[in-house]
C-alpha cells in the first residue's frame, strides 16, 4: 500500500490521537420520508415548492441509506477510517417534535451506532442537520422560543439514548446557515425572507445549545458535546479601507456572530450596529445561558470569502479554480481560518475539521471506476493545510470528509456531487471514486504509523 496518492499531506504530522473520517446528515441521505412512523421535516415540505430544488427533486429516496445501512457502514468500514460523523432525523424520532417518541425510529439509529461498534467505528452524531420536524415550523419554527424548549427534550432523549455509546454530540450543524439560508435568503427550508426573523432565529438556535448542553452535562455522559460552524476566512478584494471594513463586517457576521456568544458571553457590537432594529430580542440571563463550556468546536470548511465594498469581487472571473459549486479551491484558508480561530478564541479547546470536501462532475469511466483527481488533489492540499495548522500550534482533533457518497445536495438537488463514493441513483449501485482510495491508503498508512 503506498501513501504516495495524497502526497502534499503525507508530508505532514497528525497527532497520534488525530481522528480521520468520513460525514453525511439525515435527510441527505437517509430516504423513508414517511417510513415507520417518520413526521415531515421542513425539508420535506420545502421540496414540494416547485422551483426551490434545482432538478426538481426531493430526500424521498436519496441514498436508501434508511434500508442499505449495514452495507454503508461497511463501506465506511472497508475505506480504513476511524470515524463516522452522522445526524439523527427529530421528525423520524419525534415525528411532531413534541408528545409521542417513535420508538421505530430511536430503534434505528441505535442499531446504527451499535453497528459502528461493531464494526470498530467511532459515531460522531449531530442533533439538528437542518431537518425541523414540520410541525414545529407551523408554530412558528426557530423564530419561536417553544422551539428552544422542544430542541432540549430532543437532546435529552436522544443523549438518554445514546449518549453512553457515541464519541460526541453536536447540537447542531451550521446555524448560520439556518438563519440566513433558511430565513434572510430564503434558499433553504423553511423559505423565509425576513431579516429580523433571520436574526431571532441565530439567537435561539444559540440559545437552544446552551441549554441543551447544560441539560444534557446533568447525564453524566461518555459523549464530548460541541457545536458545528460553516466558517470561511474573510479576505478583502483589494487594500482599500472600504474593502477592508467589509471584510470585518462579514467576518462578523459569520464567524463572530456565533463564537462570541458562546465564548465571550456577548454578541459583536458592530453586527448588532449593522443590524439596527433587526437585532435580535434578548431576554435577561441567555448571554450566560448560552456561553457554556464545550469539549469541541467542529468547522465546516469549503472556501475563502473575498468581500468588496461595492460587491464586485466575483469568483467566476479571474482565473480561479473553482467546483462544481462555483466555490474557490483554497486551501490556505483553511490554515488561515484555524489559526485565527484557535488565536481569537483559545477558550474553544479542541477543534475539528467536521466538513471539507468538493463537488466536482464524475463521470463513471469505461473501466467502471470515478478518476476524479480534482476531488483527491482537493482532499490532498486541504488535509495539509490542517497539517500546516497543527504545526502553528492549532488543537486539532480531527478531520472528516464531506461526503461518504453523493447525495442529495440540498437546493441543487442531486446535481451536485460531493461523495468520495459515487452512487447510482438508479440502481444505488455505490462505487468508490479513486478519492477514496487514496483517502482509504492515506488513513490506513497513517494508522499504520501509529503502531510503530
Ligand atoms: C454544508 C452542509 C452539508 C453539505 C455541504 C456541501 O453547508 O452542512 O450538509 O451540504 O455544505
Amino acid at each position: 500500500m503506498s501513501s504516495s496518492t495524497l502526497p502534499t499531506a503525507s508530508a505532514k504530522r497528525f497527532p497520534d490521537d488525530f481522528v480521520w473520517g468520513v460525514a453525511t446528515s439525515a435527510f441527505q441521505i437517509e430516504g423513508a420520508h414517511d417510513a415507520d412512523g417518520k413526521g415531515p421535516s421542513i425539508w420535506d415540505s420545502f421540496c414540494r415548492q416547485p422551483g426551490v430544488i434545482a432538478d426538481g427533486s426531493s430526500g424521498d429516496v436519496a441514498c436508501e441509506h434508511y434500508a442499505r445501512w449495514e452495507q454503508d457502514l461497511d463501506m465506511i468500514r472497508d475505506l480504513g477510517v476511524e470515524a463516522y460523523r452522522f445526524s439523527v432525523s427529530w421528525p423520524r424520532v419525534r415525528p411532531t417534535g413534541d408528545g409521542e417518541w417513535n420508538e421505530a425510529g430511536l430503534a434505528f439509529y441505535e442499531r446504527l451506532v451499535d453497528g459502528l461498534l461493531a464494526r470498530g467505528l467511532k459515531p460522531y452524531l449531530t442533533l439538528n442537520h437542518w431537518d425541523l420536524p414540520q410541525a414545529l415550523q407551523d408554530i412558528g419554527g426557530w423564530g419561536n422560543r417553544a422551539t428552544v424548549e422542544r430542541f432540549v427534550e430532543y437532546a435529552v432523549g436522544i443523549a438518554k439514548r445514546l449518549g453512553h455509546k457515541v464519541v460526541s454530540i453536536a447540537t447542531h450543524n451550521e446555524p448560520w446557515v439556518v438563519a440566513q439560508l433558511g430565513h434572510e435568503t430564503g434558499v433553504f427550508a423553511p423559505g423565509l425572507k425576513d431579516r429580523r426573523l433571520a436574526a431571532q432565529v441565530s439567537h435561539h438556535l444559540l440559545l437552544s445549545h446552551g441549554l441543551a448542553v447544560t441539560a444534557m452535562r446533568e447525564l453524566q455522559l461518555k459523549a464530548s458535546l460541541g457545536i458545528v460552524l460553516n466558517m470561511a476566512p474573510m479576505y478583502p478584494a483589494t487594500d482599500s479601507d472600504a474593502d477592508r471594513a467589509k471584510a470585518r463586517l462579514e467576518d462578523g457576521k459569520l464567524r463572530r456572530w456565533y463564537m462570541d456568544p458562546l465564548f465571550n458571553g456577548h454578541y459583536p457590537q458592530d453586527v448588532i450596529e449593522h443590524l439596527g432594529d433587526d437585532a435580535p430580542y434578548v431576554e435577561a440571563g441567555d448571554m450566560d445561558r448560552i456561553r457554556v463550556p464545550i469539549d469541541f468546536v467542529g468547522i465546516n470548511y469549503y472556501s475563502r470569502g473575498m468581500a468588496s465594498a461595492d460587491n464586485s469581487f466575483d469568483p467566476k472571473t479571474g482565473g480561479l479554480e473553482l467546483t462544481d459549486m462555483g466555490w474557490e479551491v483554497y486551501p490556505q484558508g483553511l490554515t488561515d481560518l484555524l489559526v485565527s480561530v484557535h488565536r481569537d478564541y483559545p477558550a474553544a479547546k479542541r477543534l475539528y475539521v467536521t466538513e471539507n470536501g468538493g463537488a466536482f462532475p464524475d463521470p463513471v469511466g469505461a473501466d467502471g471506476r470515478v478518476h476524479d483527481e480534482d476531488r483527491t488533489r482537493y482532499l490532498d492540499t486541504h488535509i495539509a493545510a490542517v497539517g500546516d495548522a497543527i504545526a502553528q500550534g492549532v488543537p486539532m482533533g480531527g478531520y472528516m470528509v464531506w461526503s461518504l457518497m453523493d447525495n442529495f445536495e440540498w437546493a441543487s438537488g442531486y446535481e451536485k456531487r460531493f461523495g468520495i463514493v459515487h452512487v447510482d441513483y438508479a440502481t444505488q449501485r455505490r462505487t468508490p471514486k479513486d478519492s477514496a482510495l487514496a483517502y482509504r491508503d492515506f488513513v490506513l498508512a497513517r494508522r499504520a504509523a501509529r503502531q510503530v
